[in-house]
């Protein structure tokens, strides 16, 4: 079963056989070994390499194969080094000798690249449609709630924002995450098929067949970087990373939100869980998980830069190691945008609840400001008068709309009725550029 076994005298230890195989993680490329395969063979028969004949038994073994692993009949098992082996093998036991002549100027090194590239590309735009499908629950939950709450810095009540606004600032940072994945994509689509293990063949093959064949816009112009680079997959777990923090940040306040202390919005069961002894208990747990595992795939991402990064050219195994730290990454940022995009379809705004914080916070402060400078004080000093103003509000218990007009005018003369209209928590979002919270 060995693809290099001539060269021994002994059999491979069995301890080692099982530290070297990959097949249980790497069997998930079948489908862009496969491929890969039949392009490389398409390509052999077109340079008179391999015969027609040739060519289309080995085709023919390479599909039956592919058709018998998609029904089931082909478990991805068994004691192979990794999925290259395994395709190689069950197509020489499947076609006998013409099989043997399927690696013919090809290396395992050009050939995991070229898959690991395809299903990174195929994988990339399965990341894009769960972008897409978080954006638009992000997007309908924003229209239904135009309410206004409380926005924050530091985590202190700031100034009136709408949930629509604070709900939208999420799906634009998913536009730039989208625009990061796809031009990852972009420069991954090179095909590094025909660099051979690093240095080319004798044969006179065809790179631009292949590359053409497999949907890439070309093959690579250096053979040695073509076999030994994997800058396009950290590429894509960096913004895989980033878009984690993303929704680890939209994690977060979801889970503040929920709290009691907060009670702006109600996660839906479908999407918490309960405690074994506390009955009253509902806790966001799909949030915190998708929390907890951005953690795993920055770790991924930090993982195989480590590995990557004192190694010569061109491949070495250490390589290896990048297929599952990626497809960690990839399945975690798959499963945790599907979950959020439900959670947020799910969920609750508590209007009231969001209405009465805003009241509570002194929100309309810097509006006070900005009115006073339309009465003609300097910023600098209405920003002062209006300090002492939220003192004296504080020791009273009162909000700034509260004070009648003598104990506002004590403070500073130029305030009039028309104040109690400019600071009013809903009309503060009609004015100036502020239409946009609204939008
Ligand atoms: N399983 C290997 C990997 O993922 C395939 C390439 C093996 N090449 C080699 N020269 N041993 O990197």
């Amino acid at each position: 079963m060995k693809l290099w076994g001539g060269r021994f005298r002994k059999e491979e230890n069995k301890l080692m056989e099982d530290f070297n195989s990959s097949l249980h993680v790497d069997r998930r490329m079948y489908l862009e070994d496969i491929s890969g395969s039949v392009a490389h063979v398409n390509m052999l028969t077109q340079c008179s390499i391999l015969t027609r004949e040739e060519g289309e038994k080995i085709r023919e073994g390479l599909l039956s194969i592919l058709q018998d692993i998609e029904s089931g009949a082909l478990a991805l098992e068994g004691e192979y080094e990794d999925i290259h082996s395994f395709v190689e093998s069950h197509l020489i036991q499947r076609i006998g000798d013409t099989g043997k002549k399927l690696h013919t100027a090809r290396s395992r090194n050009d050939q995991v690249a070229v898959d690991i590239r395809l299903y990174a590309r195929r994988k990339a735009s399965d990341v894009l449609a769960a972008v897409e499908e978080l954006q638009e629950s992000l997007k309908t939950k924003a229209e239904e709630n135009p309410s206004i709450m409380p926005g924050y810095t530091h985590l202190q009540r700031a100034q009136v924002v709408t949930m629509k606004h604070h709900l939208l600032a999420y799906a634009q940072m998913l536009e730039r995450d989208k625009k990061r994945i796809r031009n990852a994509m972009e420069i991954l689509d090179e095909s590094p098929l025909g660099c051979g293990a690093l240095a080319g063949t004798t044969h006179l093959i065809d790179r631009e067949i292949t590359a053409r064949e497999l949907n890439f816009a070309k093959p690579v112009d250096n053979f040695i970087d073509g076999v030994s680079d994997r800058d396009y997959l950290l590429e894509l777990m960096a913004d895989f990373s980033i878009i984690m923090m993303h929704l680890s940040r939209l994690s977060e306040e979801l889970i503040l939100w929920s709290s009691q202390e907060f009670k702006f919005i109600e996660i839906d069961d479908a999407y918490a869980t309960g405690s074994s002894i506390m009955p009253q208990k509902k806790n966001p747990d799909a949030a915190e998980l998708i929390r907890g595992k951005s953690g795993r795939v920055y770790g991924s991402l930090v993982s195989l830069l480590t590995t990557m990064k004192g190694l010569p050219l061109a491949y070495n195994k250490d390589m290896q190691e990048d297929k599952e730290a990626f497809f960690n990454a990839l399945d975690t940022t798959i499963a945790c945008l599907q979950i959020m995009a439900k959670m947020i379809a799910s969920m609750k705004v508590l209007h009231k609840n969001m209405e009465s914080a805003v009241k509570k916070g002194f929100l309309n402060a810097t509006e006070l400001a900005d009115y006073l400078v339309k009465k003609g004080v300097a910023f600098r000093d209405a920003h002062s008068i209006v300090g002492s103003i939220v003192i004296y509000c504080e020791d009273h218990h009162k909000g700034i709309e509260d004070l009648s007009l003598e104990e506002l005018q004590s403070f500073e003369e130029k305030i009039d009725q028309d104040l109690y209209e400019y600071i009013d928590y809903h009309n503060i979002l009609n004015k100036g550029t502020k239409v946009a919270l609204k939008q």
